[in-house]
C-alpha cells in the first residue's frame, strides 16, 4: 500500500467529517471475536510502550509507530528504538511482527528498552488475508511465535481470534476479489459483513477444544523479561 492511502486509512479512523462518521457508522461488527480467556492484566508501570498505534490513543502508553499521525507520540523504526535501555515496564506489540523487516531485530530492540520483570504481549496473524501496514512480510505459528521470543520467560499463550474468523475474513476477500470495481467491493463487503458476523460466535466455543491453531486468526504470547 502506498504511504499515502495508509496515511488516509489512519486519518479516518478518528475522522469526525461525517463521510467519516457515516462510514464507521454502517460498517458491519467485526468478523470475529476475543478469545475471552486470554489474559490482559499484567501491570503497567510508569512508562509503558505501544508499538503501532497509529490512528490510535492507547491510554497510559509511549505510542510509537512508522508515521507520525494523529496520536502516535514517537514516530520511528520499531528496528531502532529510539530510547534508553531498562525503561518499559510494559510494551504492546500487537499485530505488528509481520509488517517489520527483521523481526529478529525488533525483538532485541524491546528486550532492550524493556525494565527487567516488565511484560511484552506479541500479537500475530497465522491464517489471515494478505494487508500491507505498509508491507506485509510473513505469518506466525504459536510455535514460531515462541522461538522468537525465546530469551524471554513465557508466561502465557494461546489463540486471539479463532478459526471461523479465519473462514469470515477469508470468505469476505475471496468475494472482493472476484469485483474488478472499488465500489462493488465496498457493497459486498459490508453486505456479507452483516450478514455473516453472527457466525464469529462459534469461535467461543472452537476456541476451547485446543483445536482452534489448525486454522488460528491470531495467535497470542504474553512474555517476561528476566530480572
Ligand atoms: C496492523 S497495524 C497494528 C494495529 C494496532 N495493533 C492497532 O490495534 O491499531 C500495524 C501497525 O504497525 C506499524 N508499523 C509497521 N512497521 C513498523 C515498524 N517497522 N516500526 C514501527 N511501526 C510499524 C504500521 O504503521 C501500523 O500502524
Amino acid at each position: 500500500m502506498s504511504r499515502d492511502s495508509l496515511e488516509d486509512v489512519y486519518r479516518r479512523r478518528g475522522s469526525t467529517r461525517w463521510q467519516d462518521r457515516l462510514g464507521r457508522l454502517l460498517a458491519p461488527p467485526a468478523p470475529y471475536v476475543m478469545n475471552p480467556t486470554e489474559p490482559k492484566d499484567f501491570p503497567l508501570g510508569r512508562w509503558n510502550l505501544y508499538i503501532g498505534g497509529a490512528g490510535r490513543r492507547p491510554a497510559g502508553y509511549v505510542n510509537l509507530d512508522l508515521f507520525a499521525v494523529a496520536g502516535v507520540d514517537v514516530a520511528a523504526d520499531a528496528e531502532l528504538l529510539p530510547f534508553g535501555d531498562n525503561v518499559f515496564q510494559r510494551v504492546e506489540c500487537d499485530a505488528v511482527l509481520e509488517h517489520v523487516r527483521r523481526p529478529e531485530r525488533v525483538m532485541e530492540e524491546i528486550a532492550r528498552v524493556m525494565a527487567p520483570g516488565g511484560y511484552l504481549h506479541l500479537v500475530t496473524p497465522f491464517c489471515h488475508p494478505f494487508h500491507e501496514y505498509p508491507k506485509d512480510y510473513r505469518r506466525y505459528t504459536l510455535d514460531g511465535l515462541k522461538e522468537l521470543a525465546g530469551g524471554f520467560e513465557p508466561v502465557a499463550e494461546g489463540w486471539r481470534t479463532g478459526p471461523t474468523a479465519t473462514l469470515l475474513v477469508i470468505a469476505i476477500e475471496y468475494a472482493k476479489l472476484l469485483l474488478p470495481w472499488r465500489a462493488w467491493r465496498g457493497l459486498v463487503h459490508g453486505t456479507l459483513g452483516w450478514l455473516l458476523f453472527p457466525l464469529r460466535y462459534v469461535d467461543l466455543w472452537l476456541l476451547r477444544t485446543g483445536r482452534a491453531g489448525r486454522i488460528g486468526n491470531h495467535c497470542y504470547l504474553w512474555v517476561r523479561k528476566r530480572e
